[in-house]
């Protein structure tokens, strides 16, 4: 525990001994590359009968991480993050490849957010034999991401299940901008019953309203322009709802695409927010949502609404 050692080596220095690379020291994150450093630092606090808020990644970090480990710091005695860009949960090899890496840039940004730890391992550290273990999610996984991307949820469930293994956390932070990963992370957590709380956060957006993604680095100047229609025609449907049937609604969005240049719709759902199921009628749940993934280019956009 790198940190609390620093902290002893501080309060029981000699004022006049410390020189200040020794204080900029004791500010900056602790890095763990290795699974055996990070069980120790976490037993350690565990021990000392502290929180631990954690918060997992794939890095290019941006403010909509950045709010849940905001989120995290305001609500646990320590924050933990992971960076792991997992190759498992890509169904496509060309969406792994060009997945934005930037380490360096990650660490300053946690830095600056008084980040505690950074949880940053390797593929081979992660995974030095092939995981098997199969899941079942259900109907939960049967729709949407789950039927467009065969494989992302399975890749998903073994490393957040493998995440909470080794850190324990006492909560674990998700944005709702993957709504249907935060409902199947709930049912990992109640079917193997692991550590966390599992605290949903909400969509962070761009001023133009386009949900923040890391995805949105690969959005040219024009494609970033065009990119929060999506979000608007999400708007003005949450608007229409009261005077139209769900499929209808649903179609009222998919024809904003039809013949587009610049979007691909992959699909559009209303759906129930508890279970995901597509609804007939408003009446069938309390808890309507449309969600939606469209492409512009080579990058996949996903988002949705709440229209309760
Ligand atoms: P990643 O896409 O890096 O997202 C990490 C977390 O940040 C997820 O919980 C995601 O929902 C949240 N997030 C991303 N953009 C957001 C936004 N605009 N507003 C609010 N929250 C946002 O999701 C993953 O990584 C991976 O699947 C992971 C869970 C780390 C497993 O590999």
């Amino acid at each position: 525990m790198a940190k609390v050692v620093k902290i002893v080596i501080f309060a029981k220095s000699n004022l006049q001994a410390i020189y200040w690379p020794k204080i900029y020291n004791l500010l900056t994150m602790n890095i763990l590359k290795t699974i055996v450093e990070t069980k120790v630092s976490m037993n350690e606090l565990h021990k000392q009968g502290k929180s631990i808020g954690f918060v997992a990644t794939m890095g290019a970090l941006h403010d909509g991480h950045l709010q849940l480990i905001k989120q995290s710091k305001r609500e646990n005695d320590y924050t933990i993050c992971s960076i792991f860009i997992n190759p498992i949960q890509f169904n496509k090899t060309e969406d792994l490849e060009k997945y934005p890496n930037q380490i360096e840039k990650d660490i300053e940004l946690l830095e600056a957010e008084n980040c505690d730890f950074l949880f940053n391992p390797s593929v081979e550290e992660m995974y030095p034999e092939i995981d098997q273990t199969e899941f079942d999610f259900g109907n939960l996984e049967d729709v949407m991401e789950g039927a467009n991307r065969p494989g992302h949820f399975r890749g998903v469930a073994i490393v957040v299940k493998r995440l909470f293994e080794i850190i324990e956390p006492t909560r674990a932070y998700f944005g709702k901008k993957d709504y249907q990963q935060l409902l199947i992370v709930n049912s990992l957590v109640e079917q193997y019953n692991l550590s966390p709380e599992i605290i949903g956060c909400e969509i962070i957006r761009e001023e133009s309203g386009l949900a923040m993604s890391s995805r949105n680095q690969r959005l040219s100047f024009g494609q970033k322009r065009k990119a929060p229609s999506v979000y608007t025609h999400l708007k003005k449907a949450r608007d229409l709802k009261e005077y139209l049937a769900p499929d209808v609604l649903k179609r009222w969005i998919e024809e904003k695409y039809i013949g587009h240049d610049d979007f691909r719709l992959e699909y559009i759902e209303v759906a129930d927010g508890n279970n995901l199921q597509p609804i007939e009628k408003w009446e069938d749940t309390d808890k309507p949502m449309i969600f939606i993934v469209v492409h512009m280019g080579a990058v996949r956009l996903i988002d949705n609404i709440e229209l309760y």
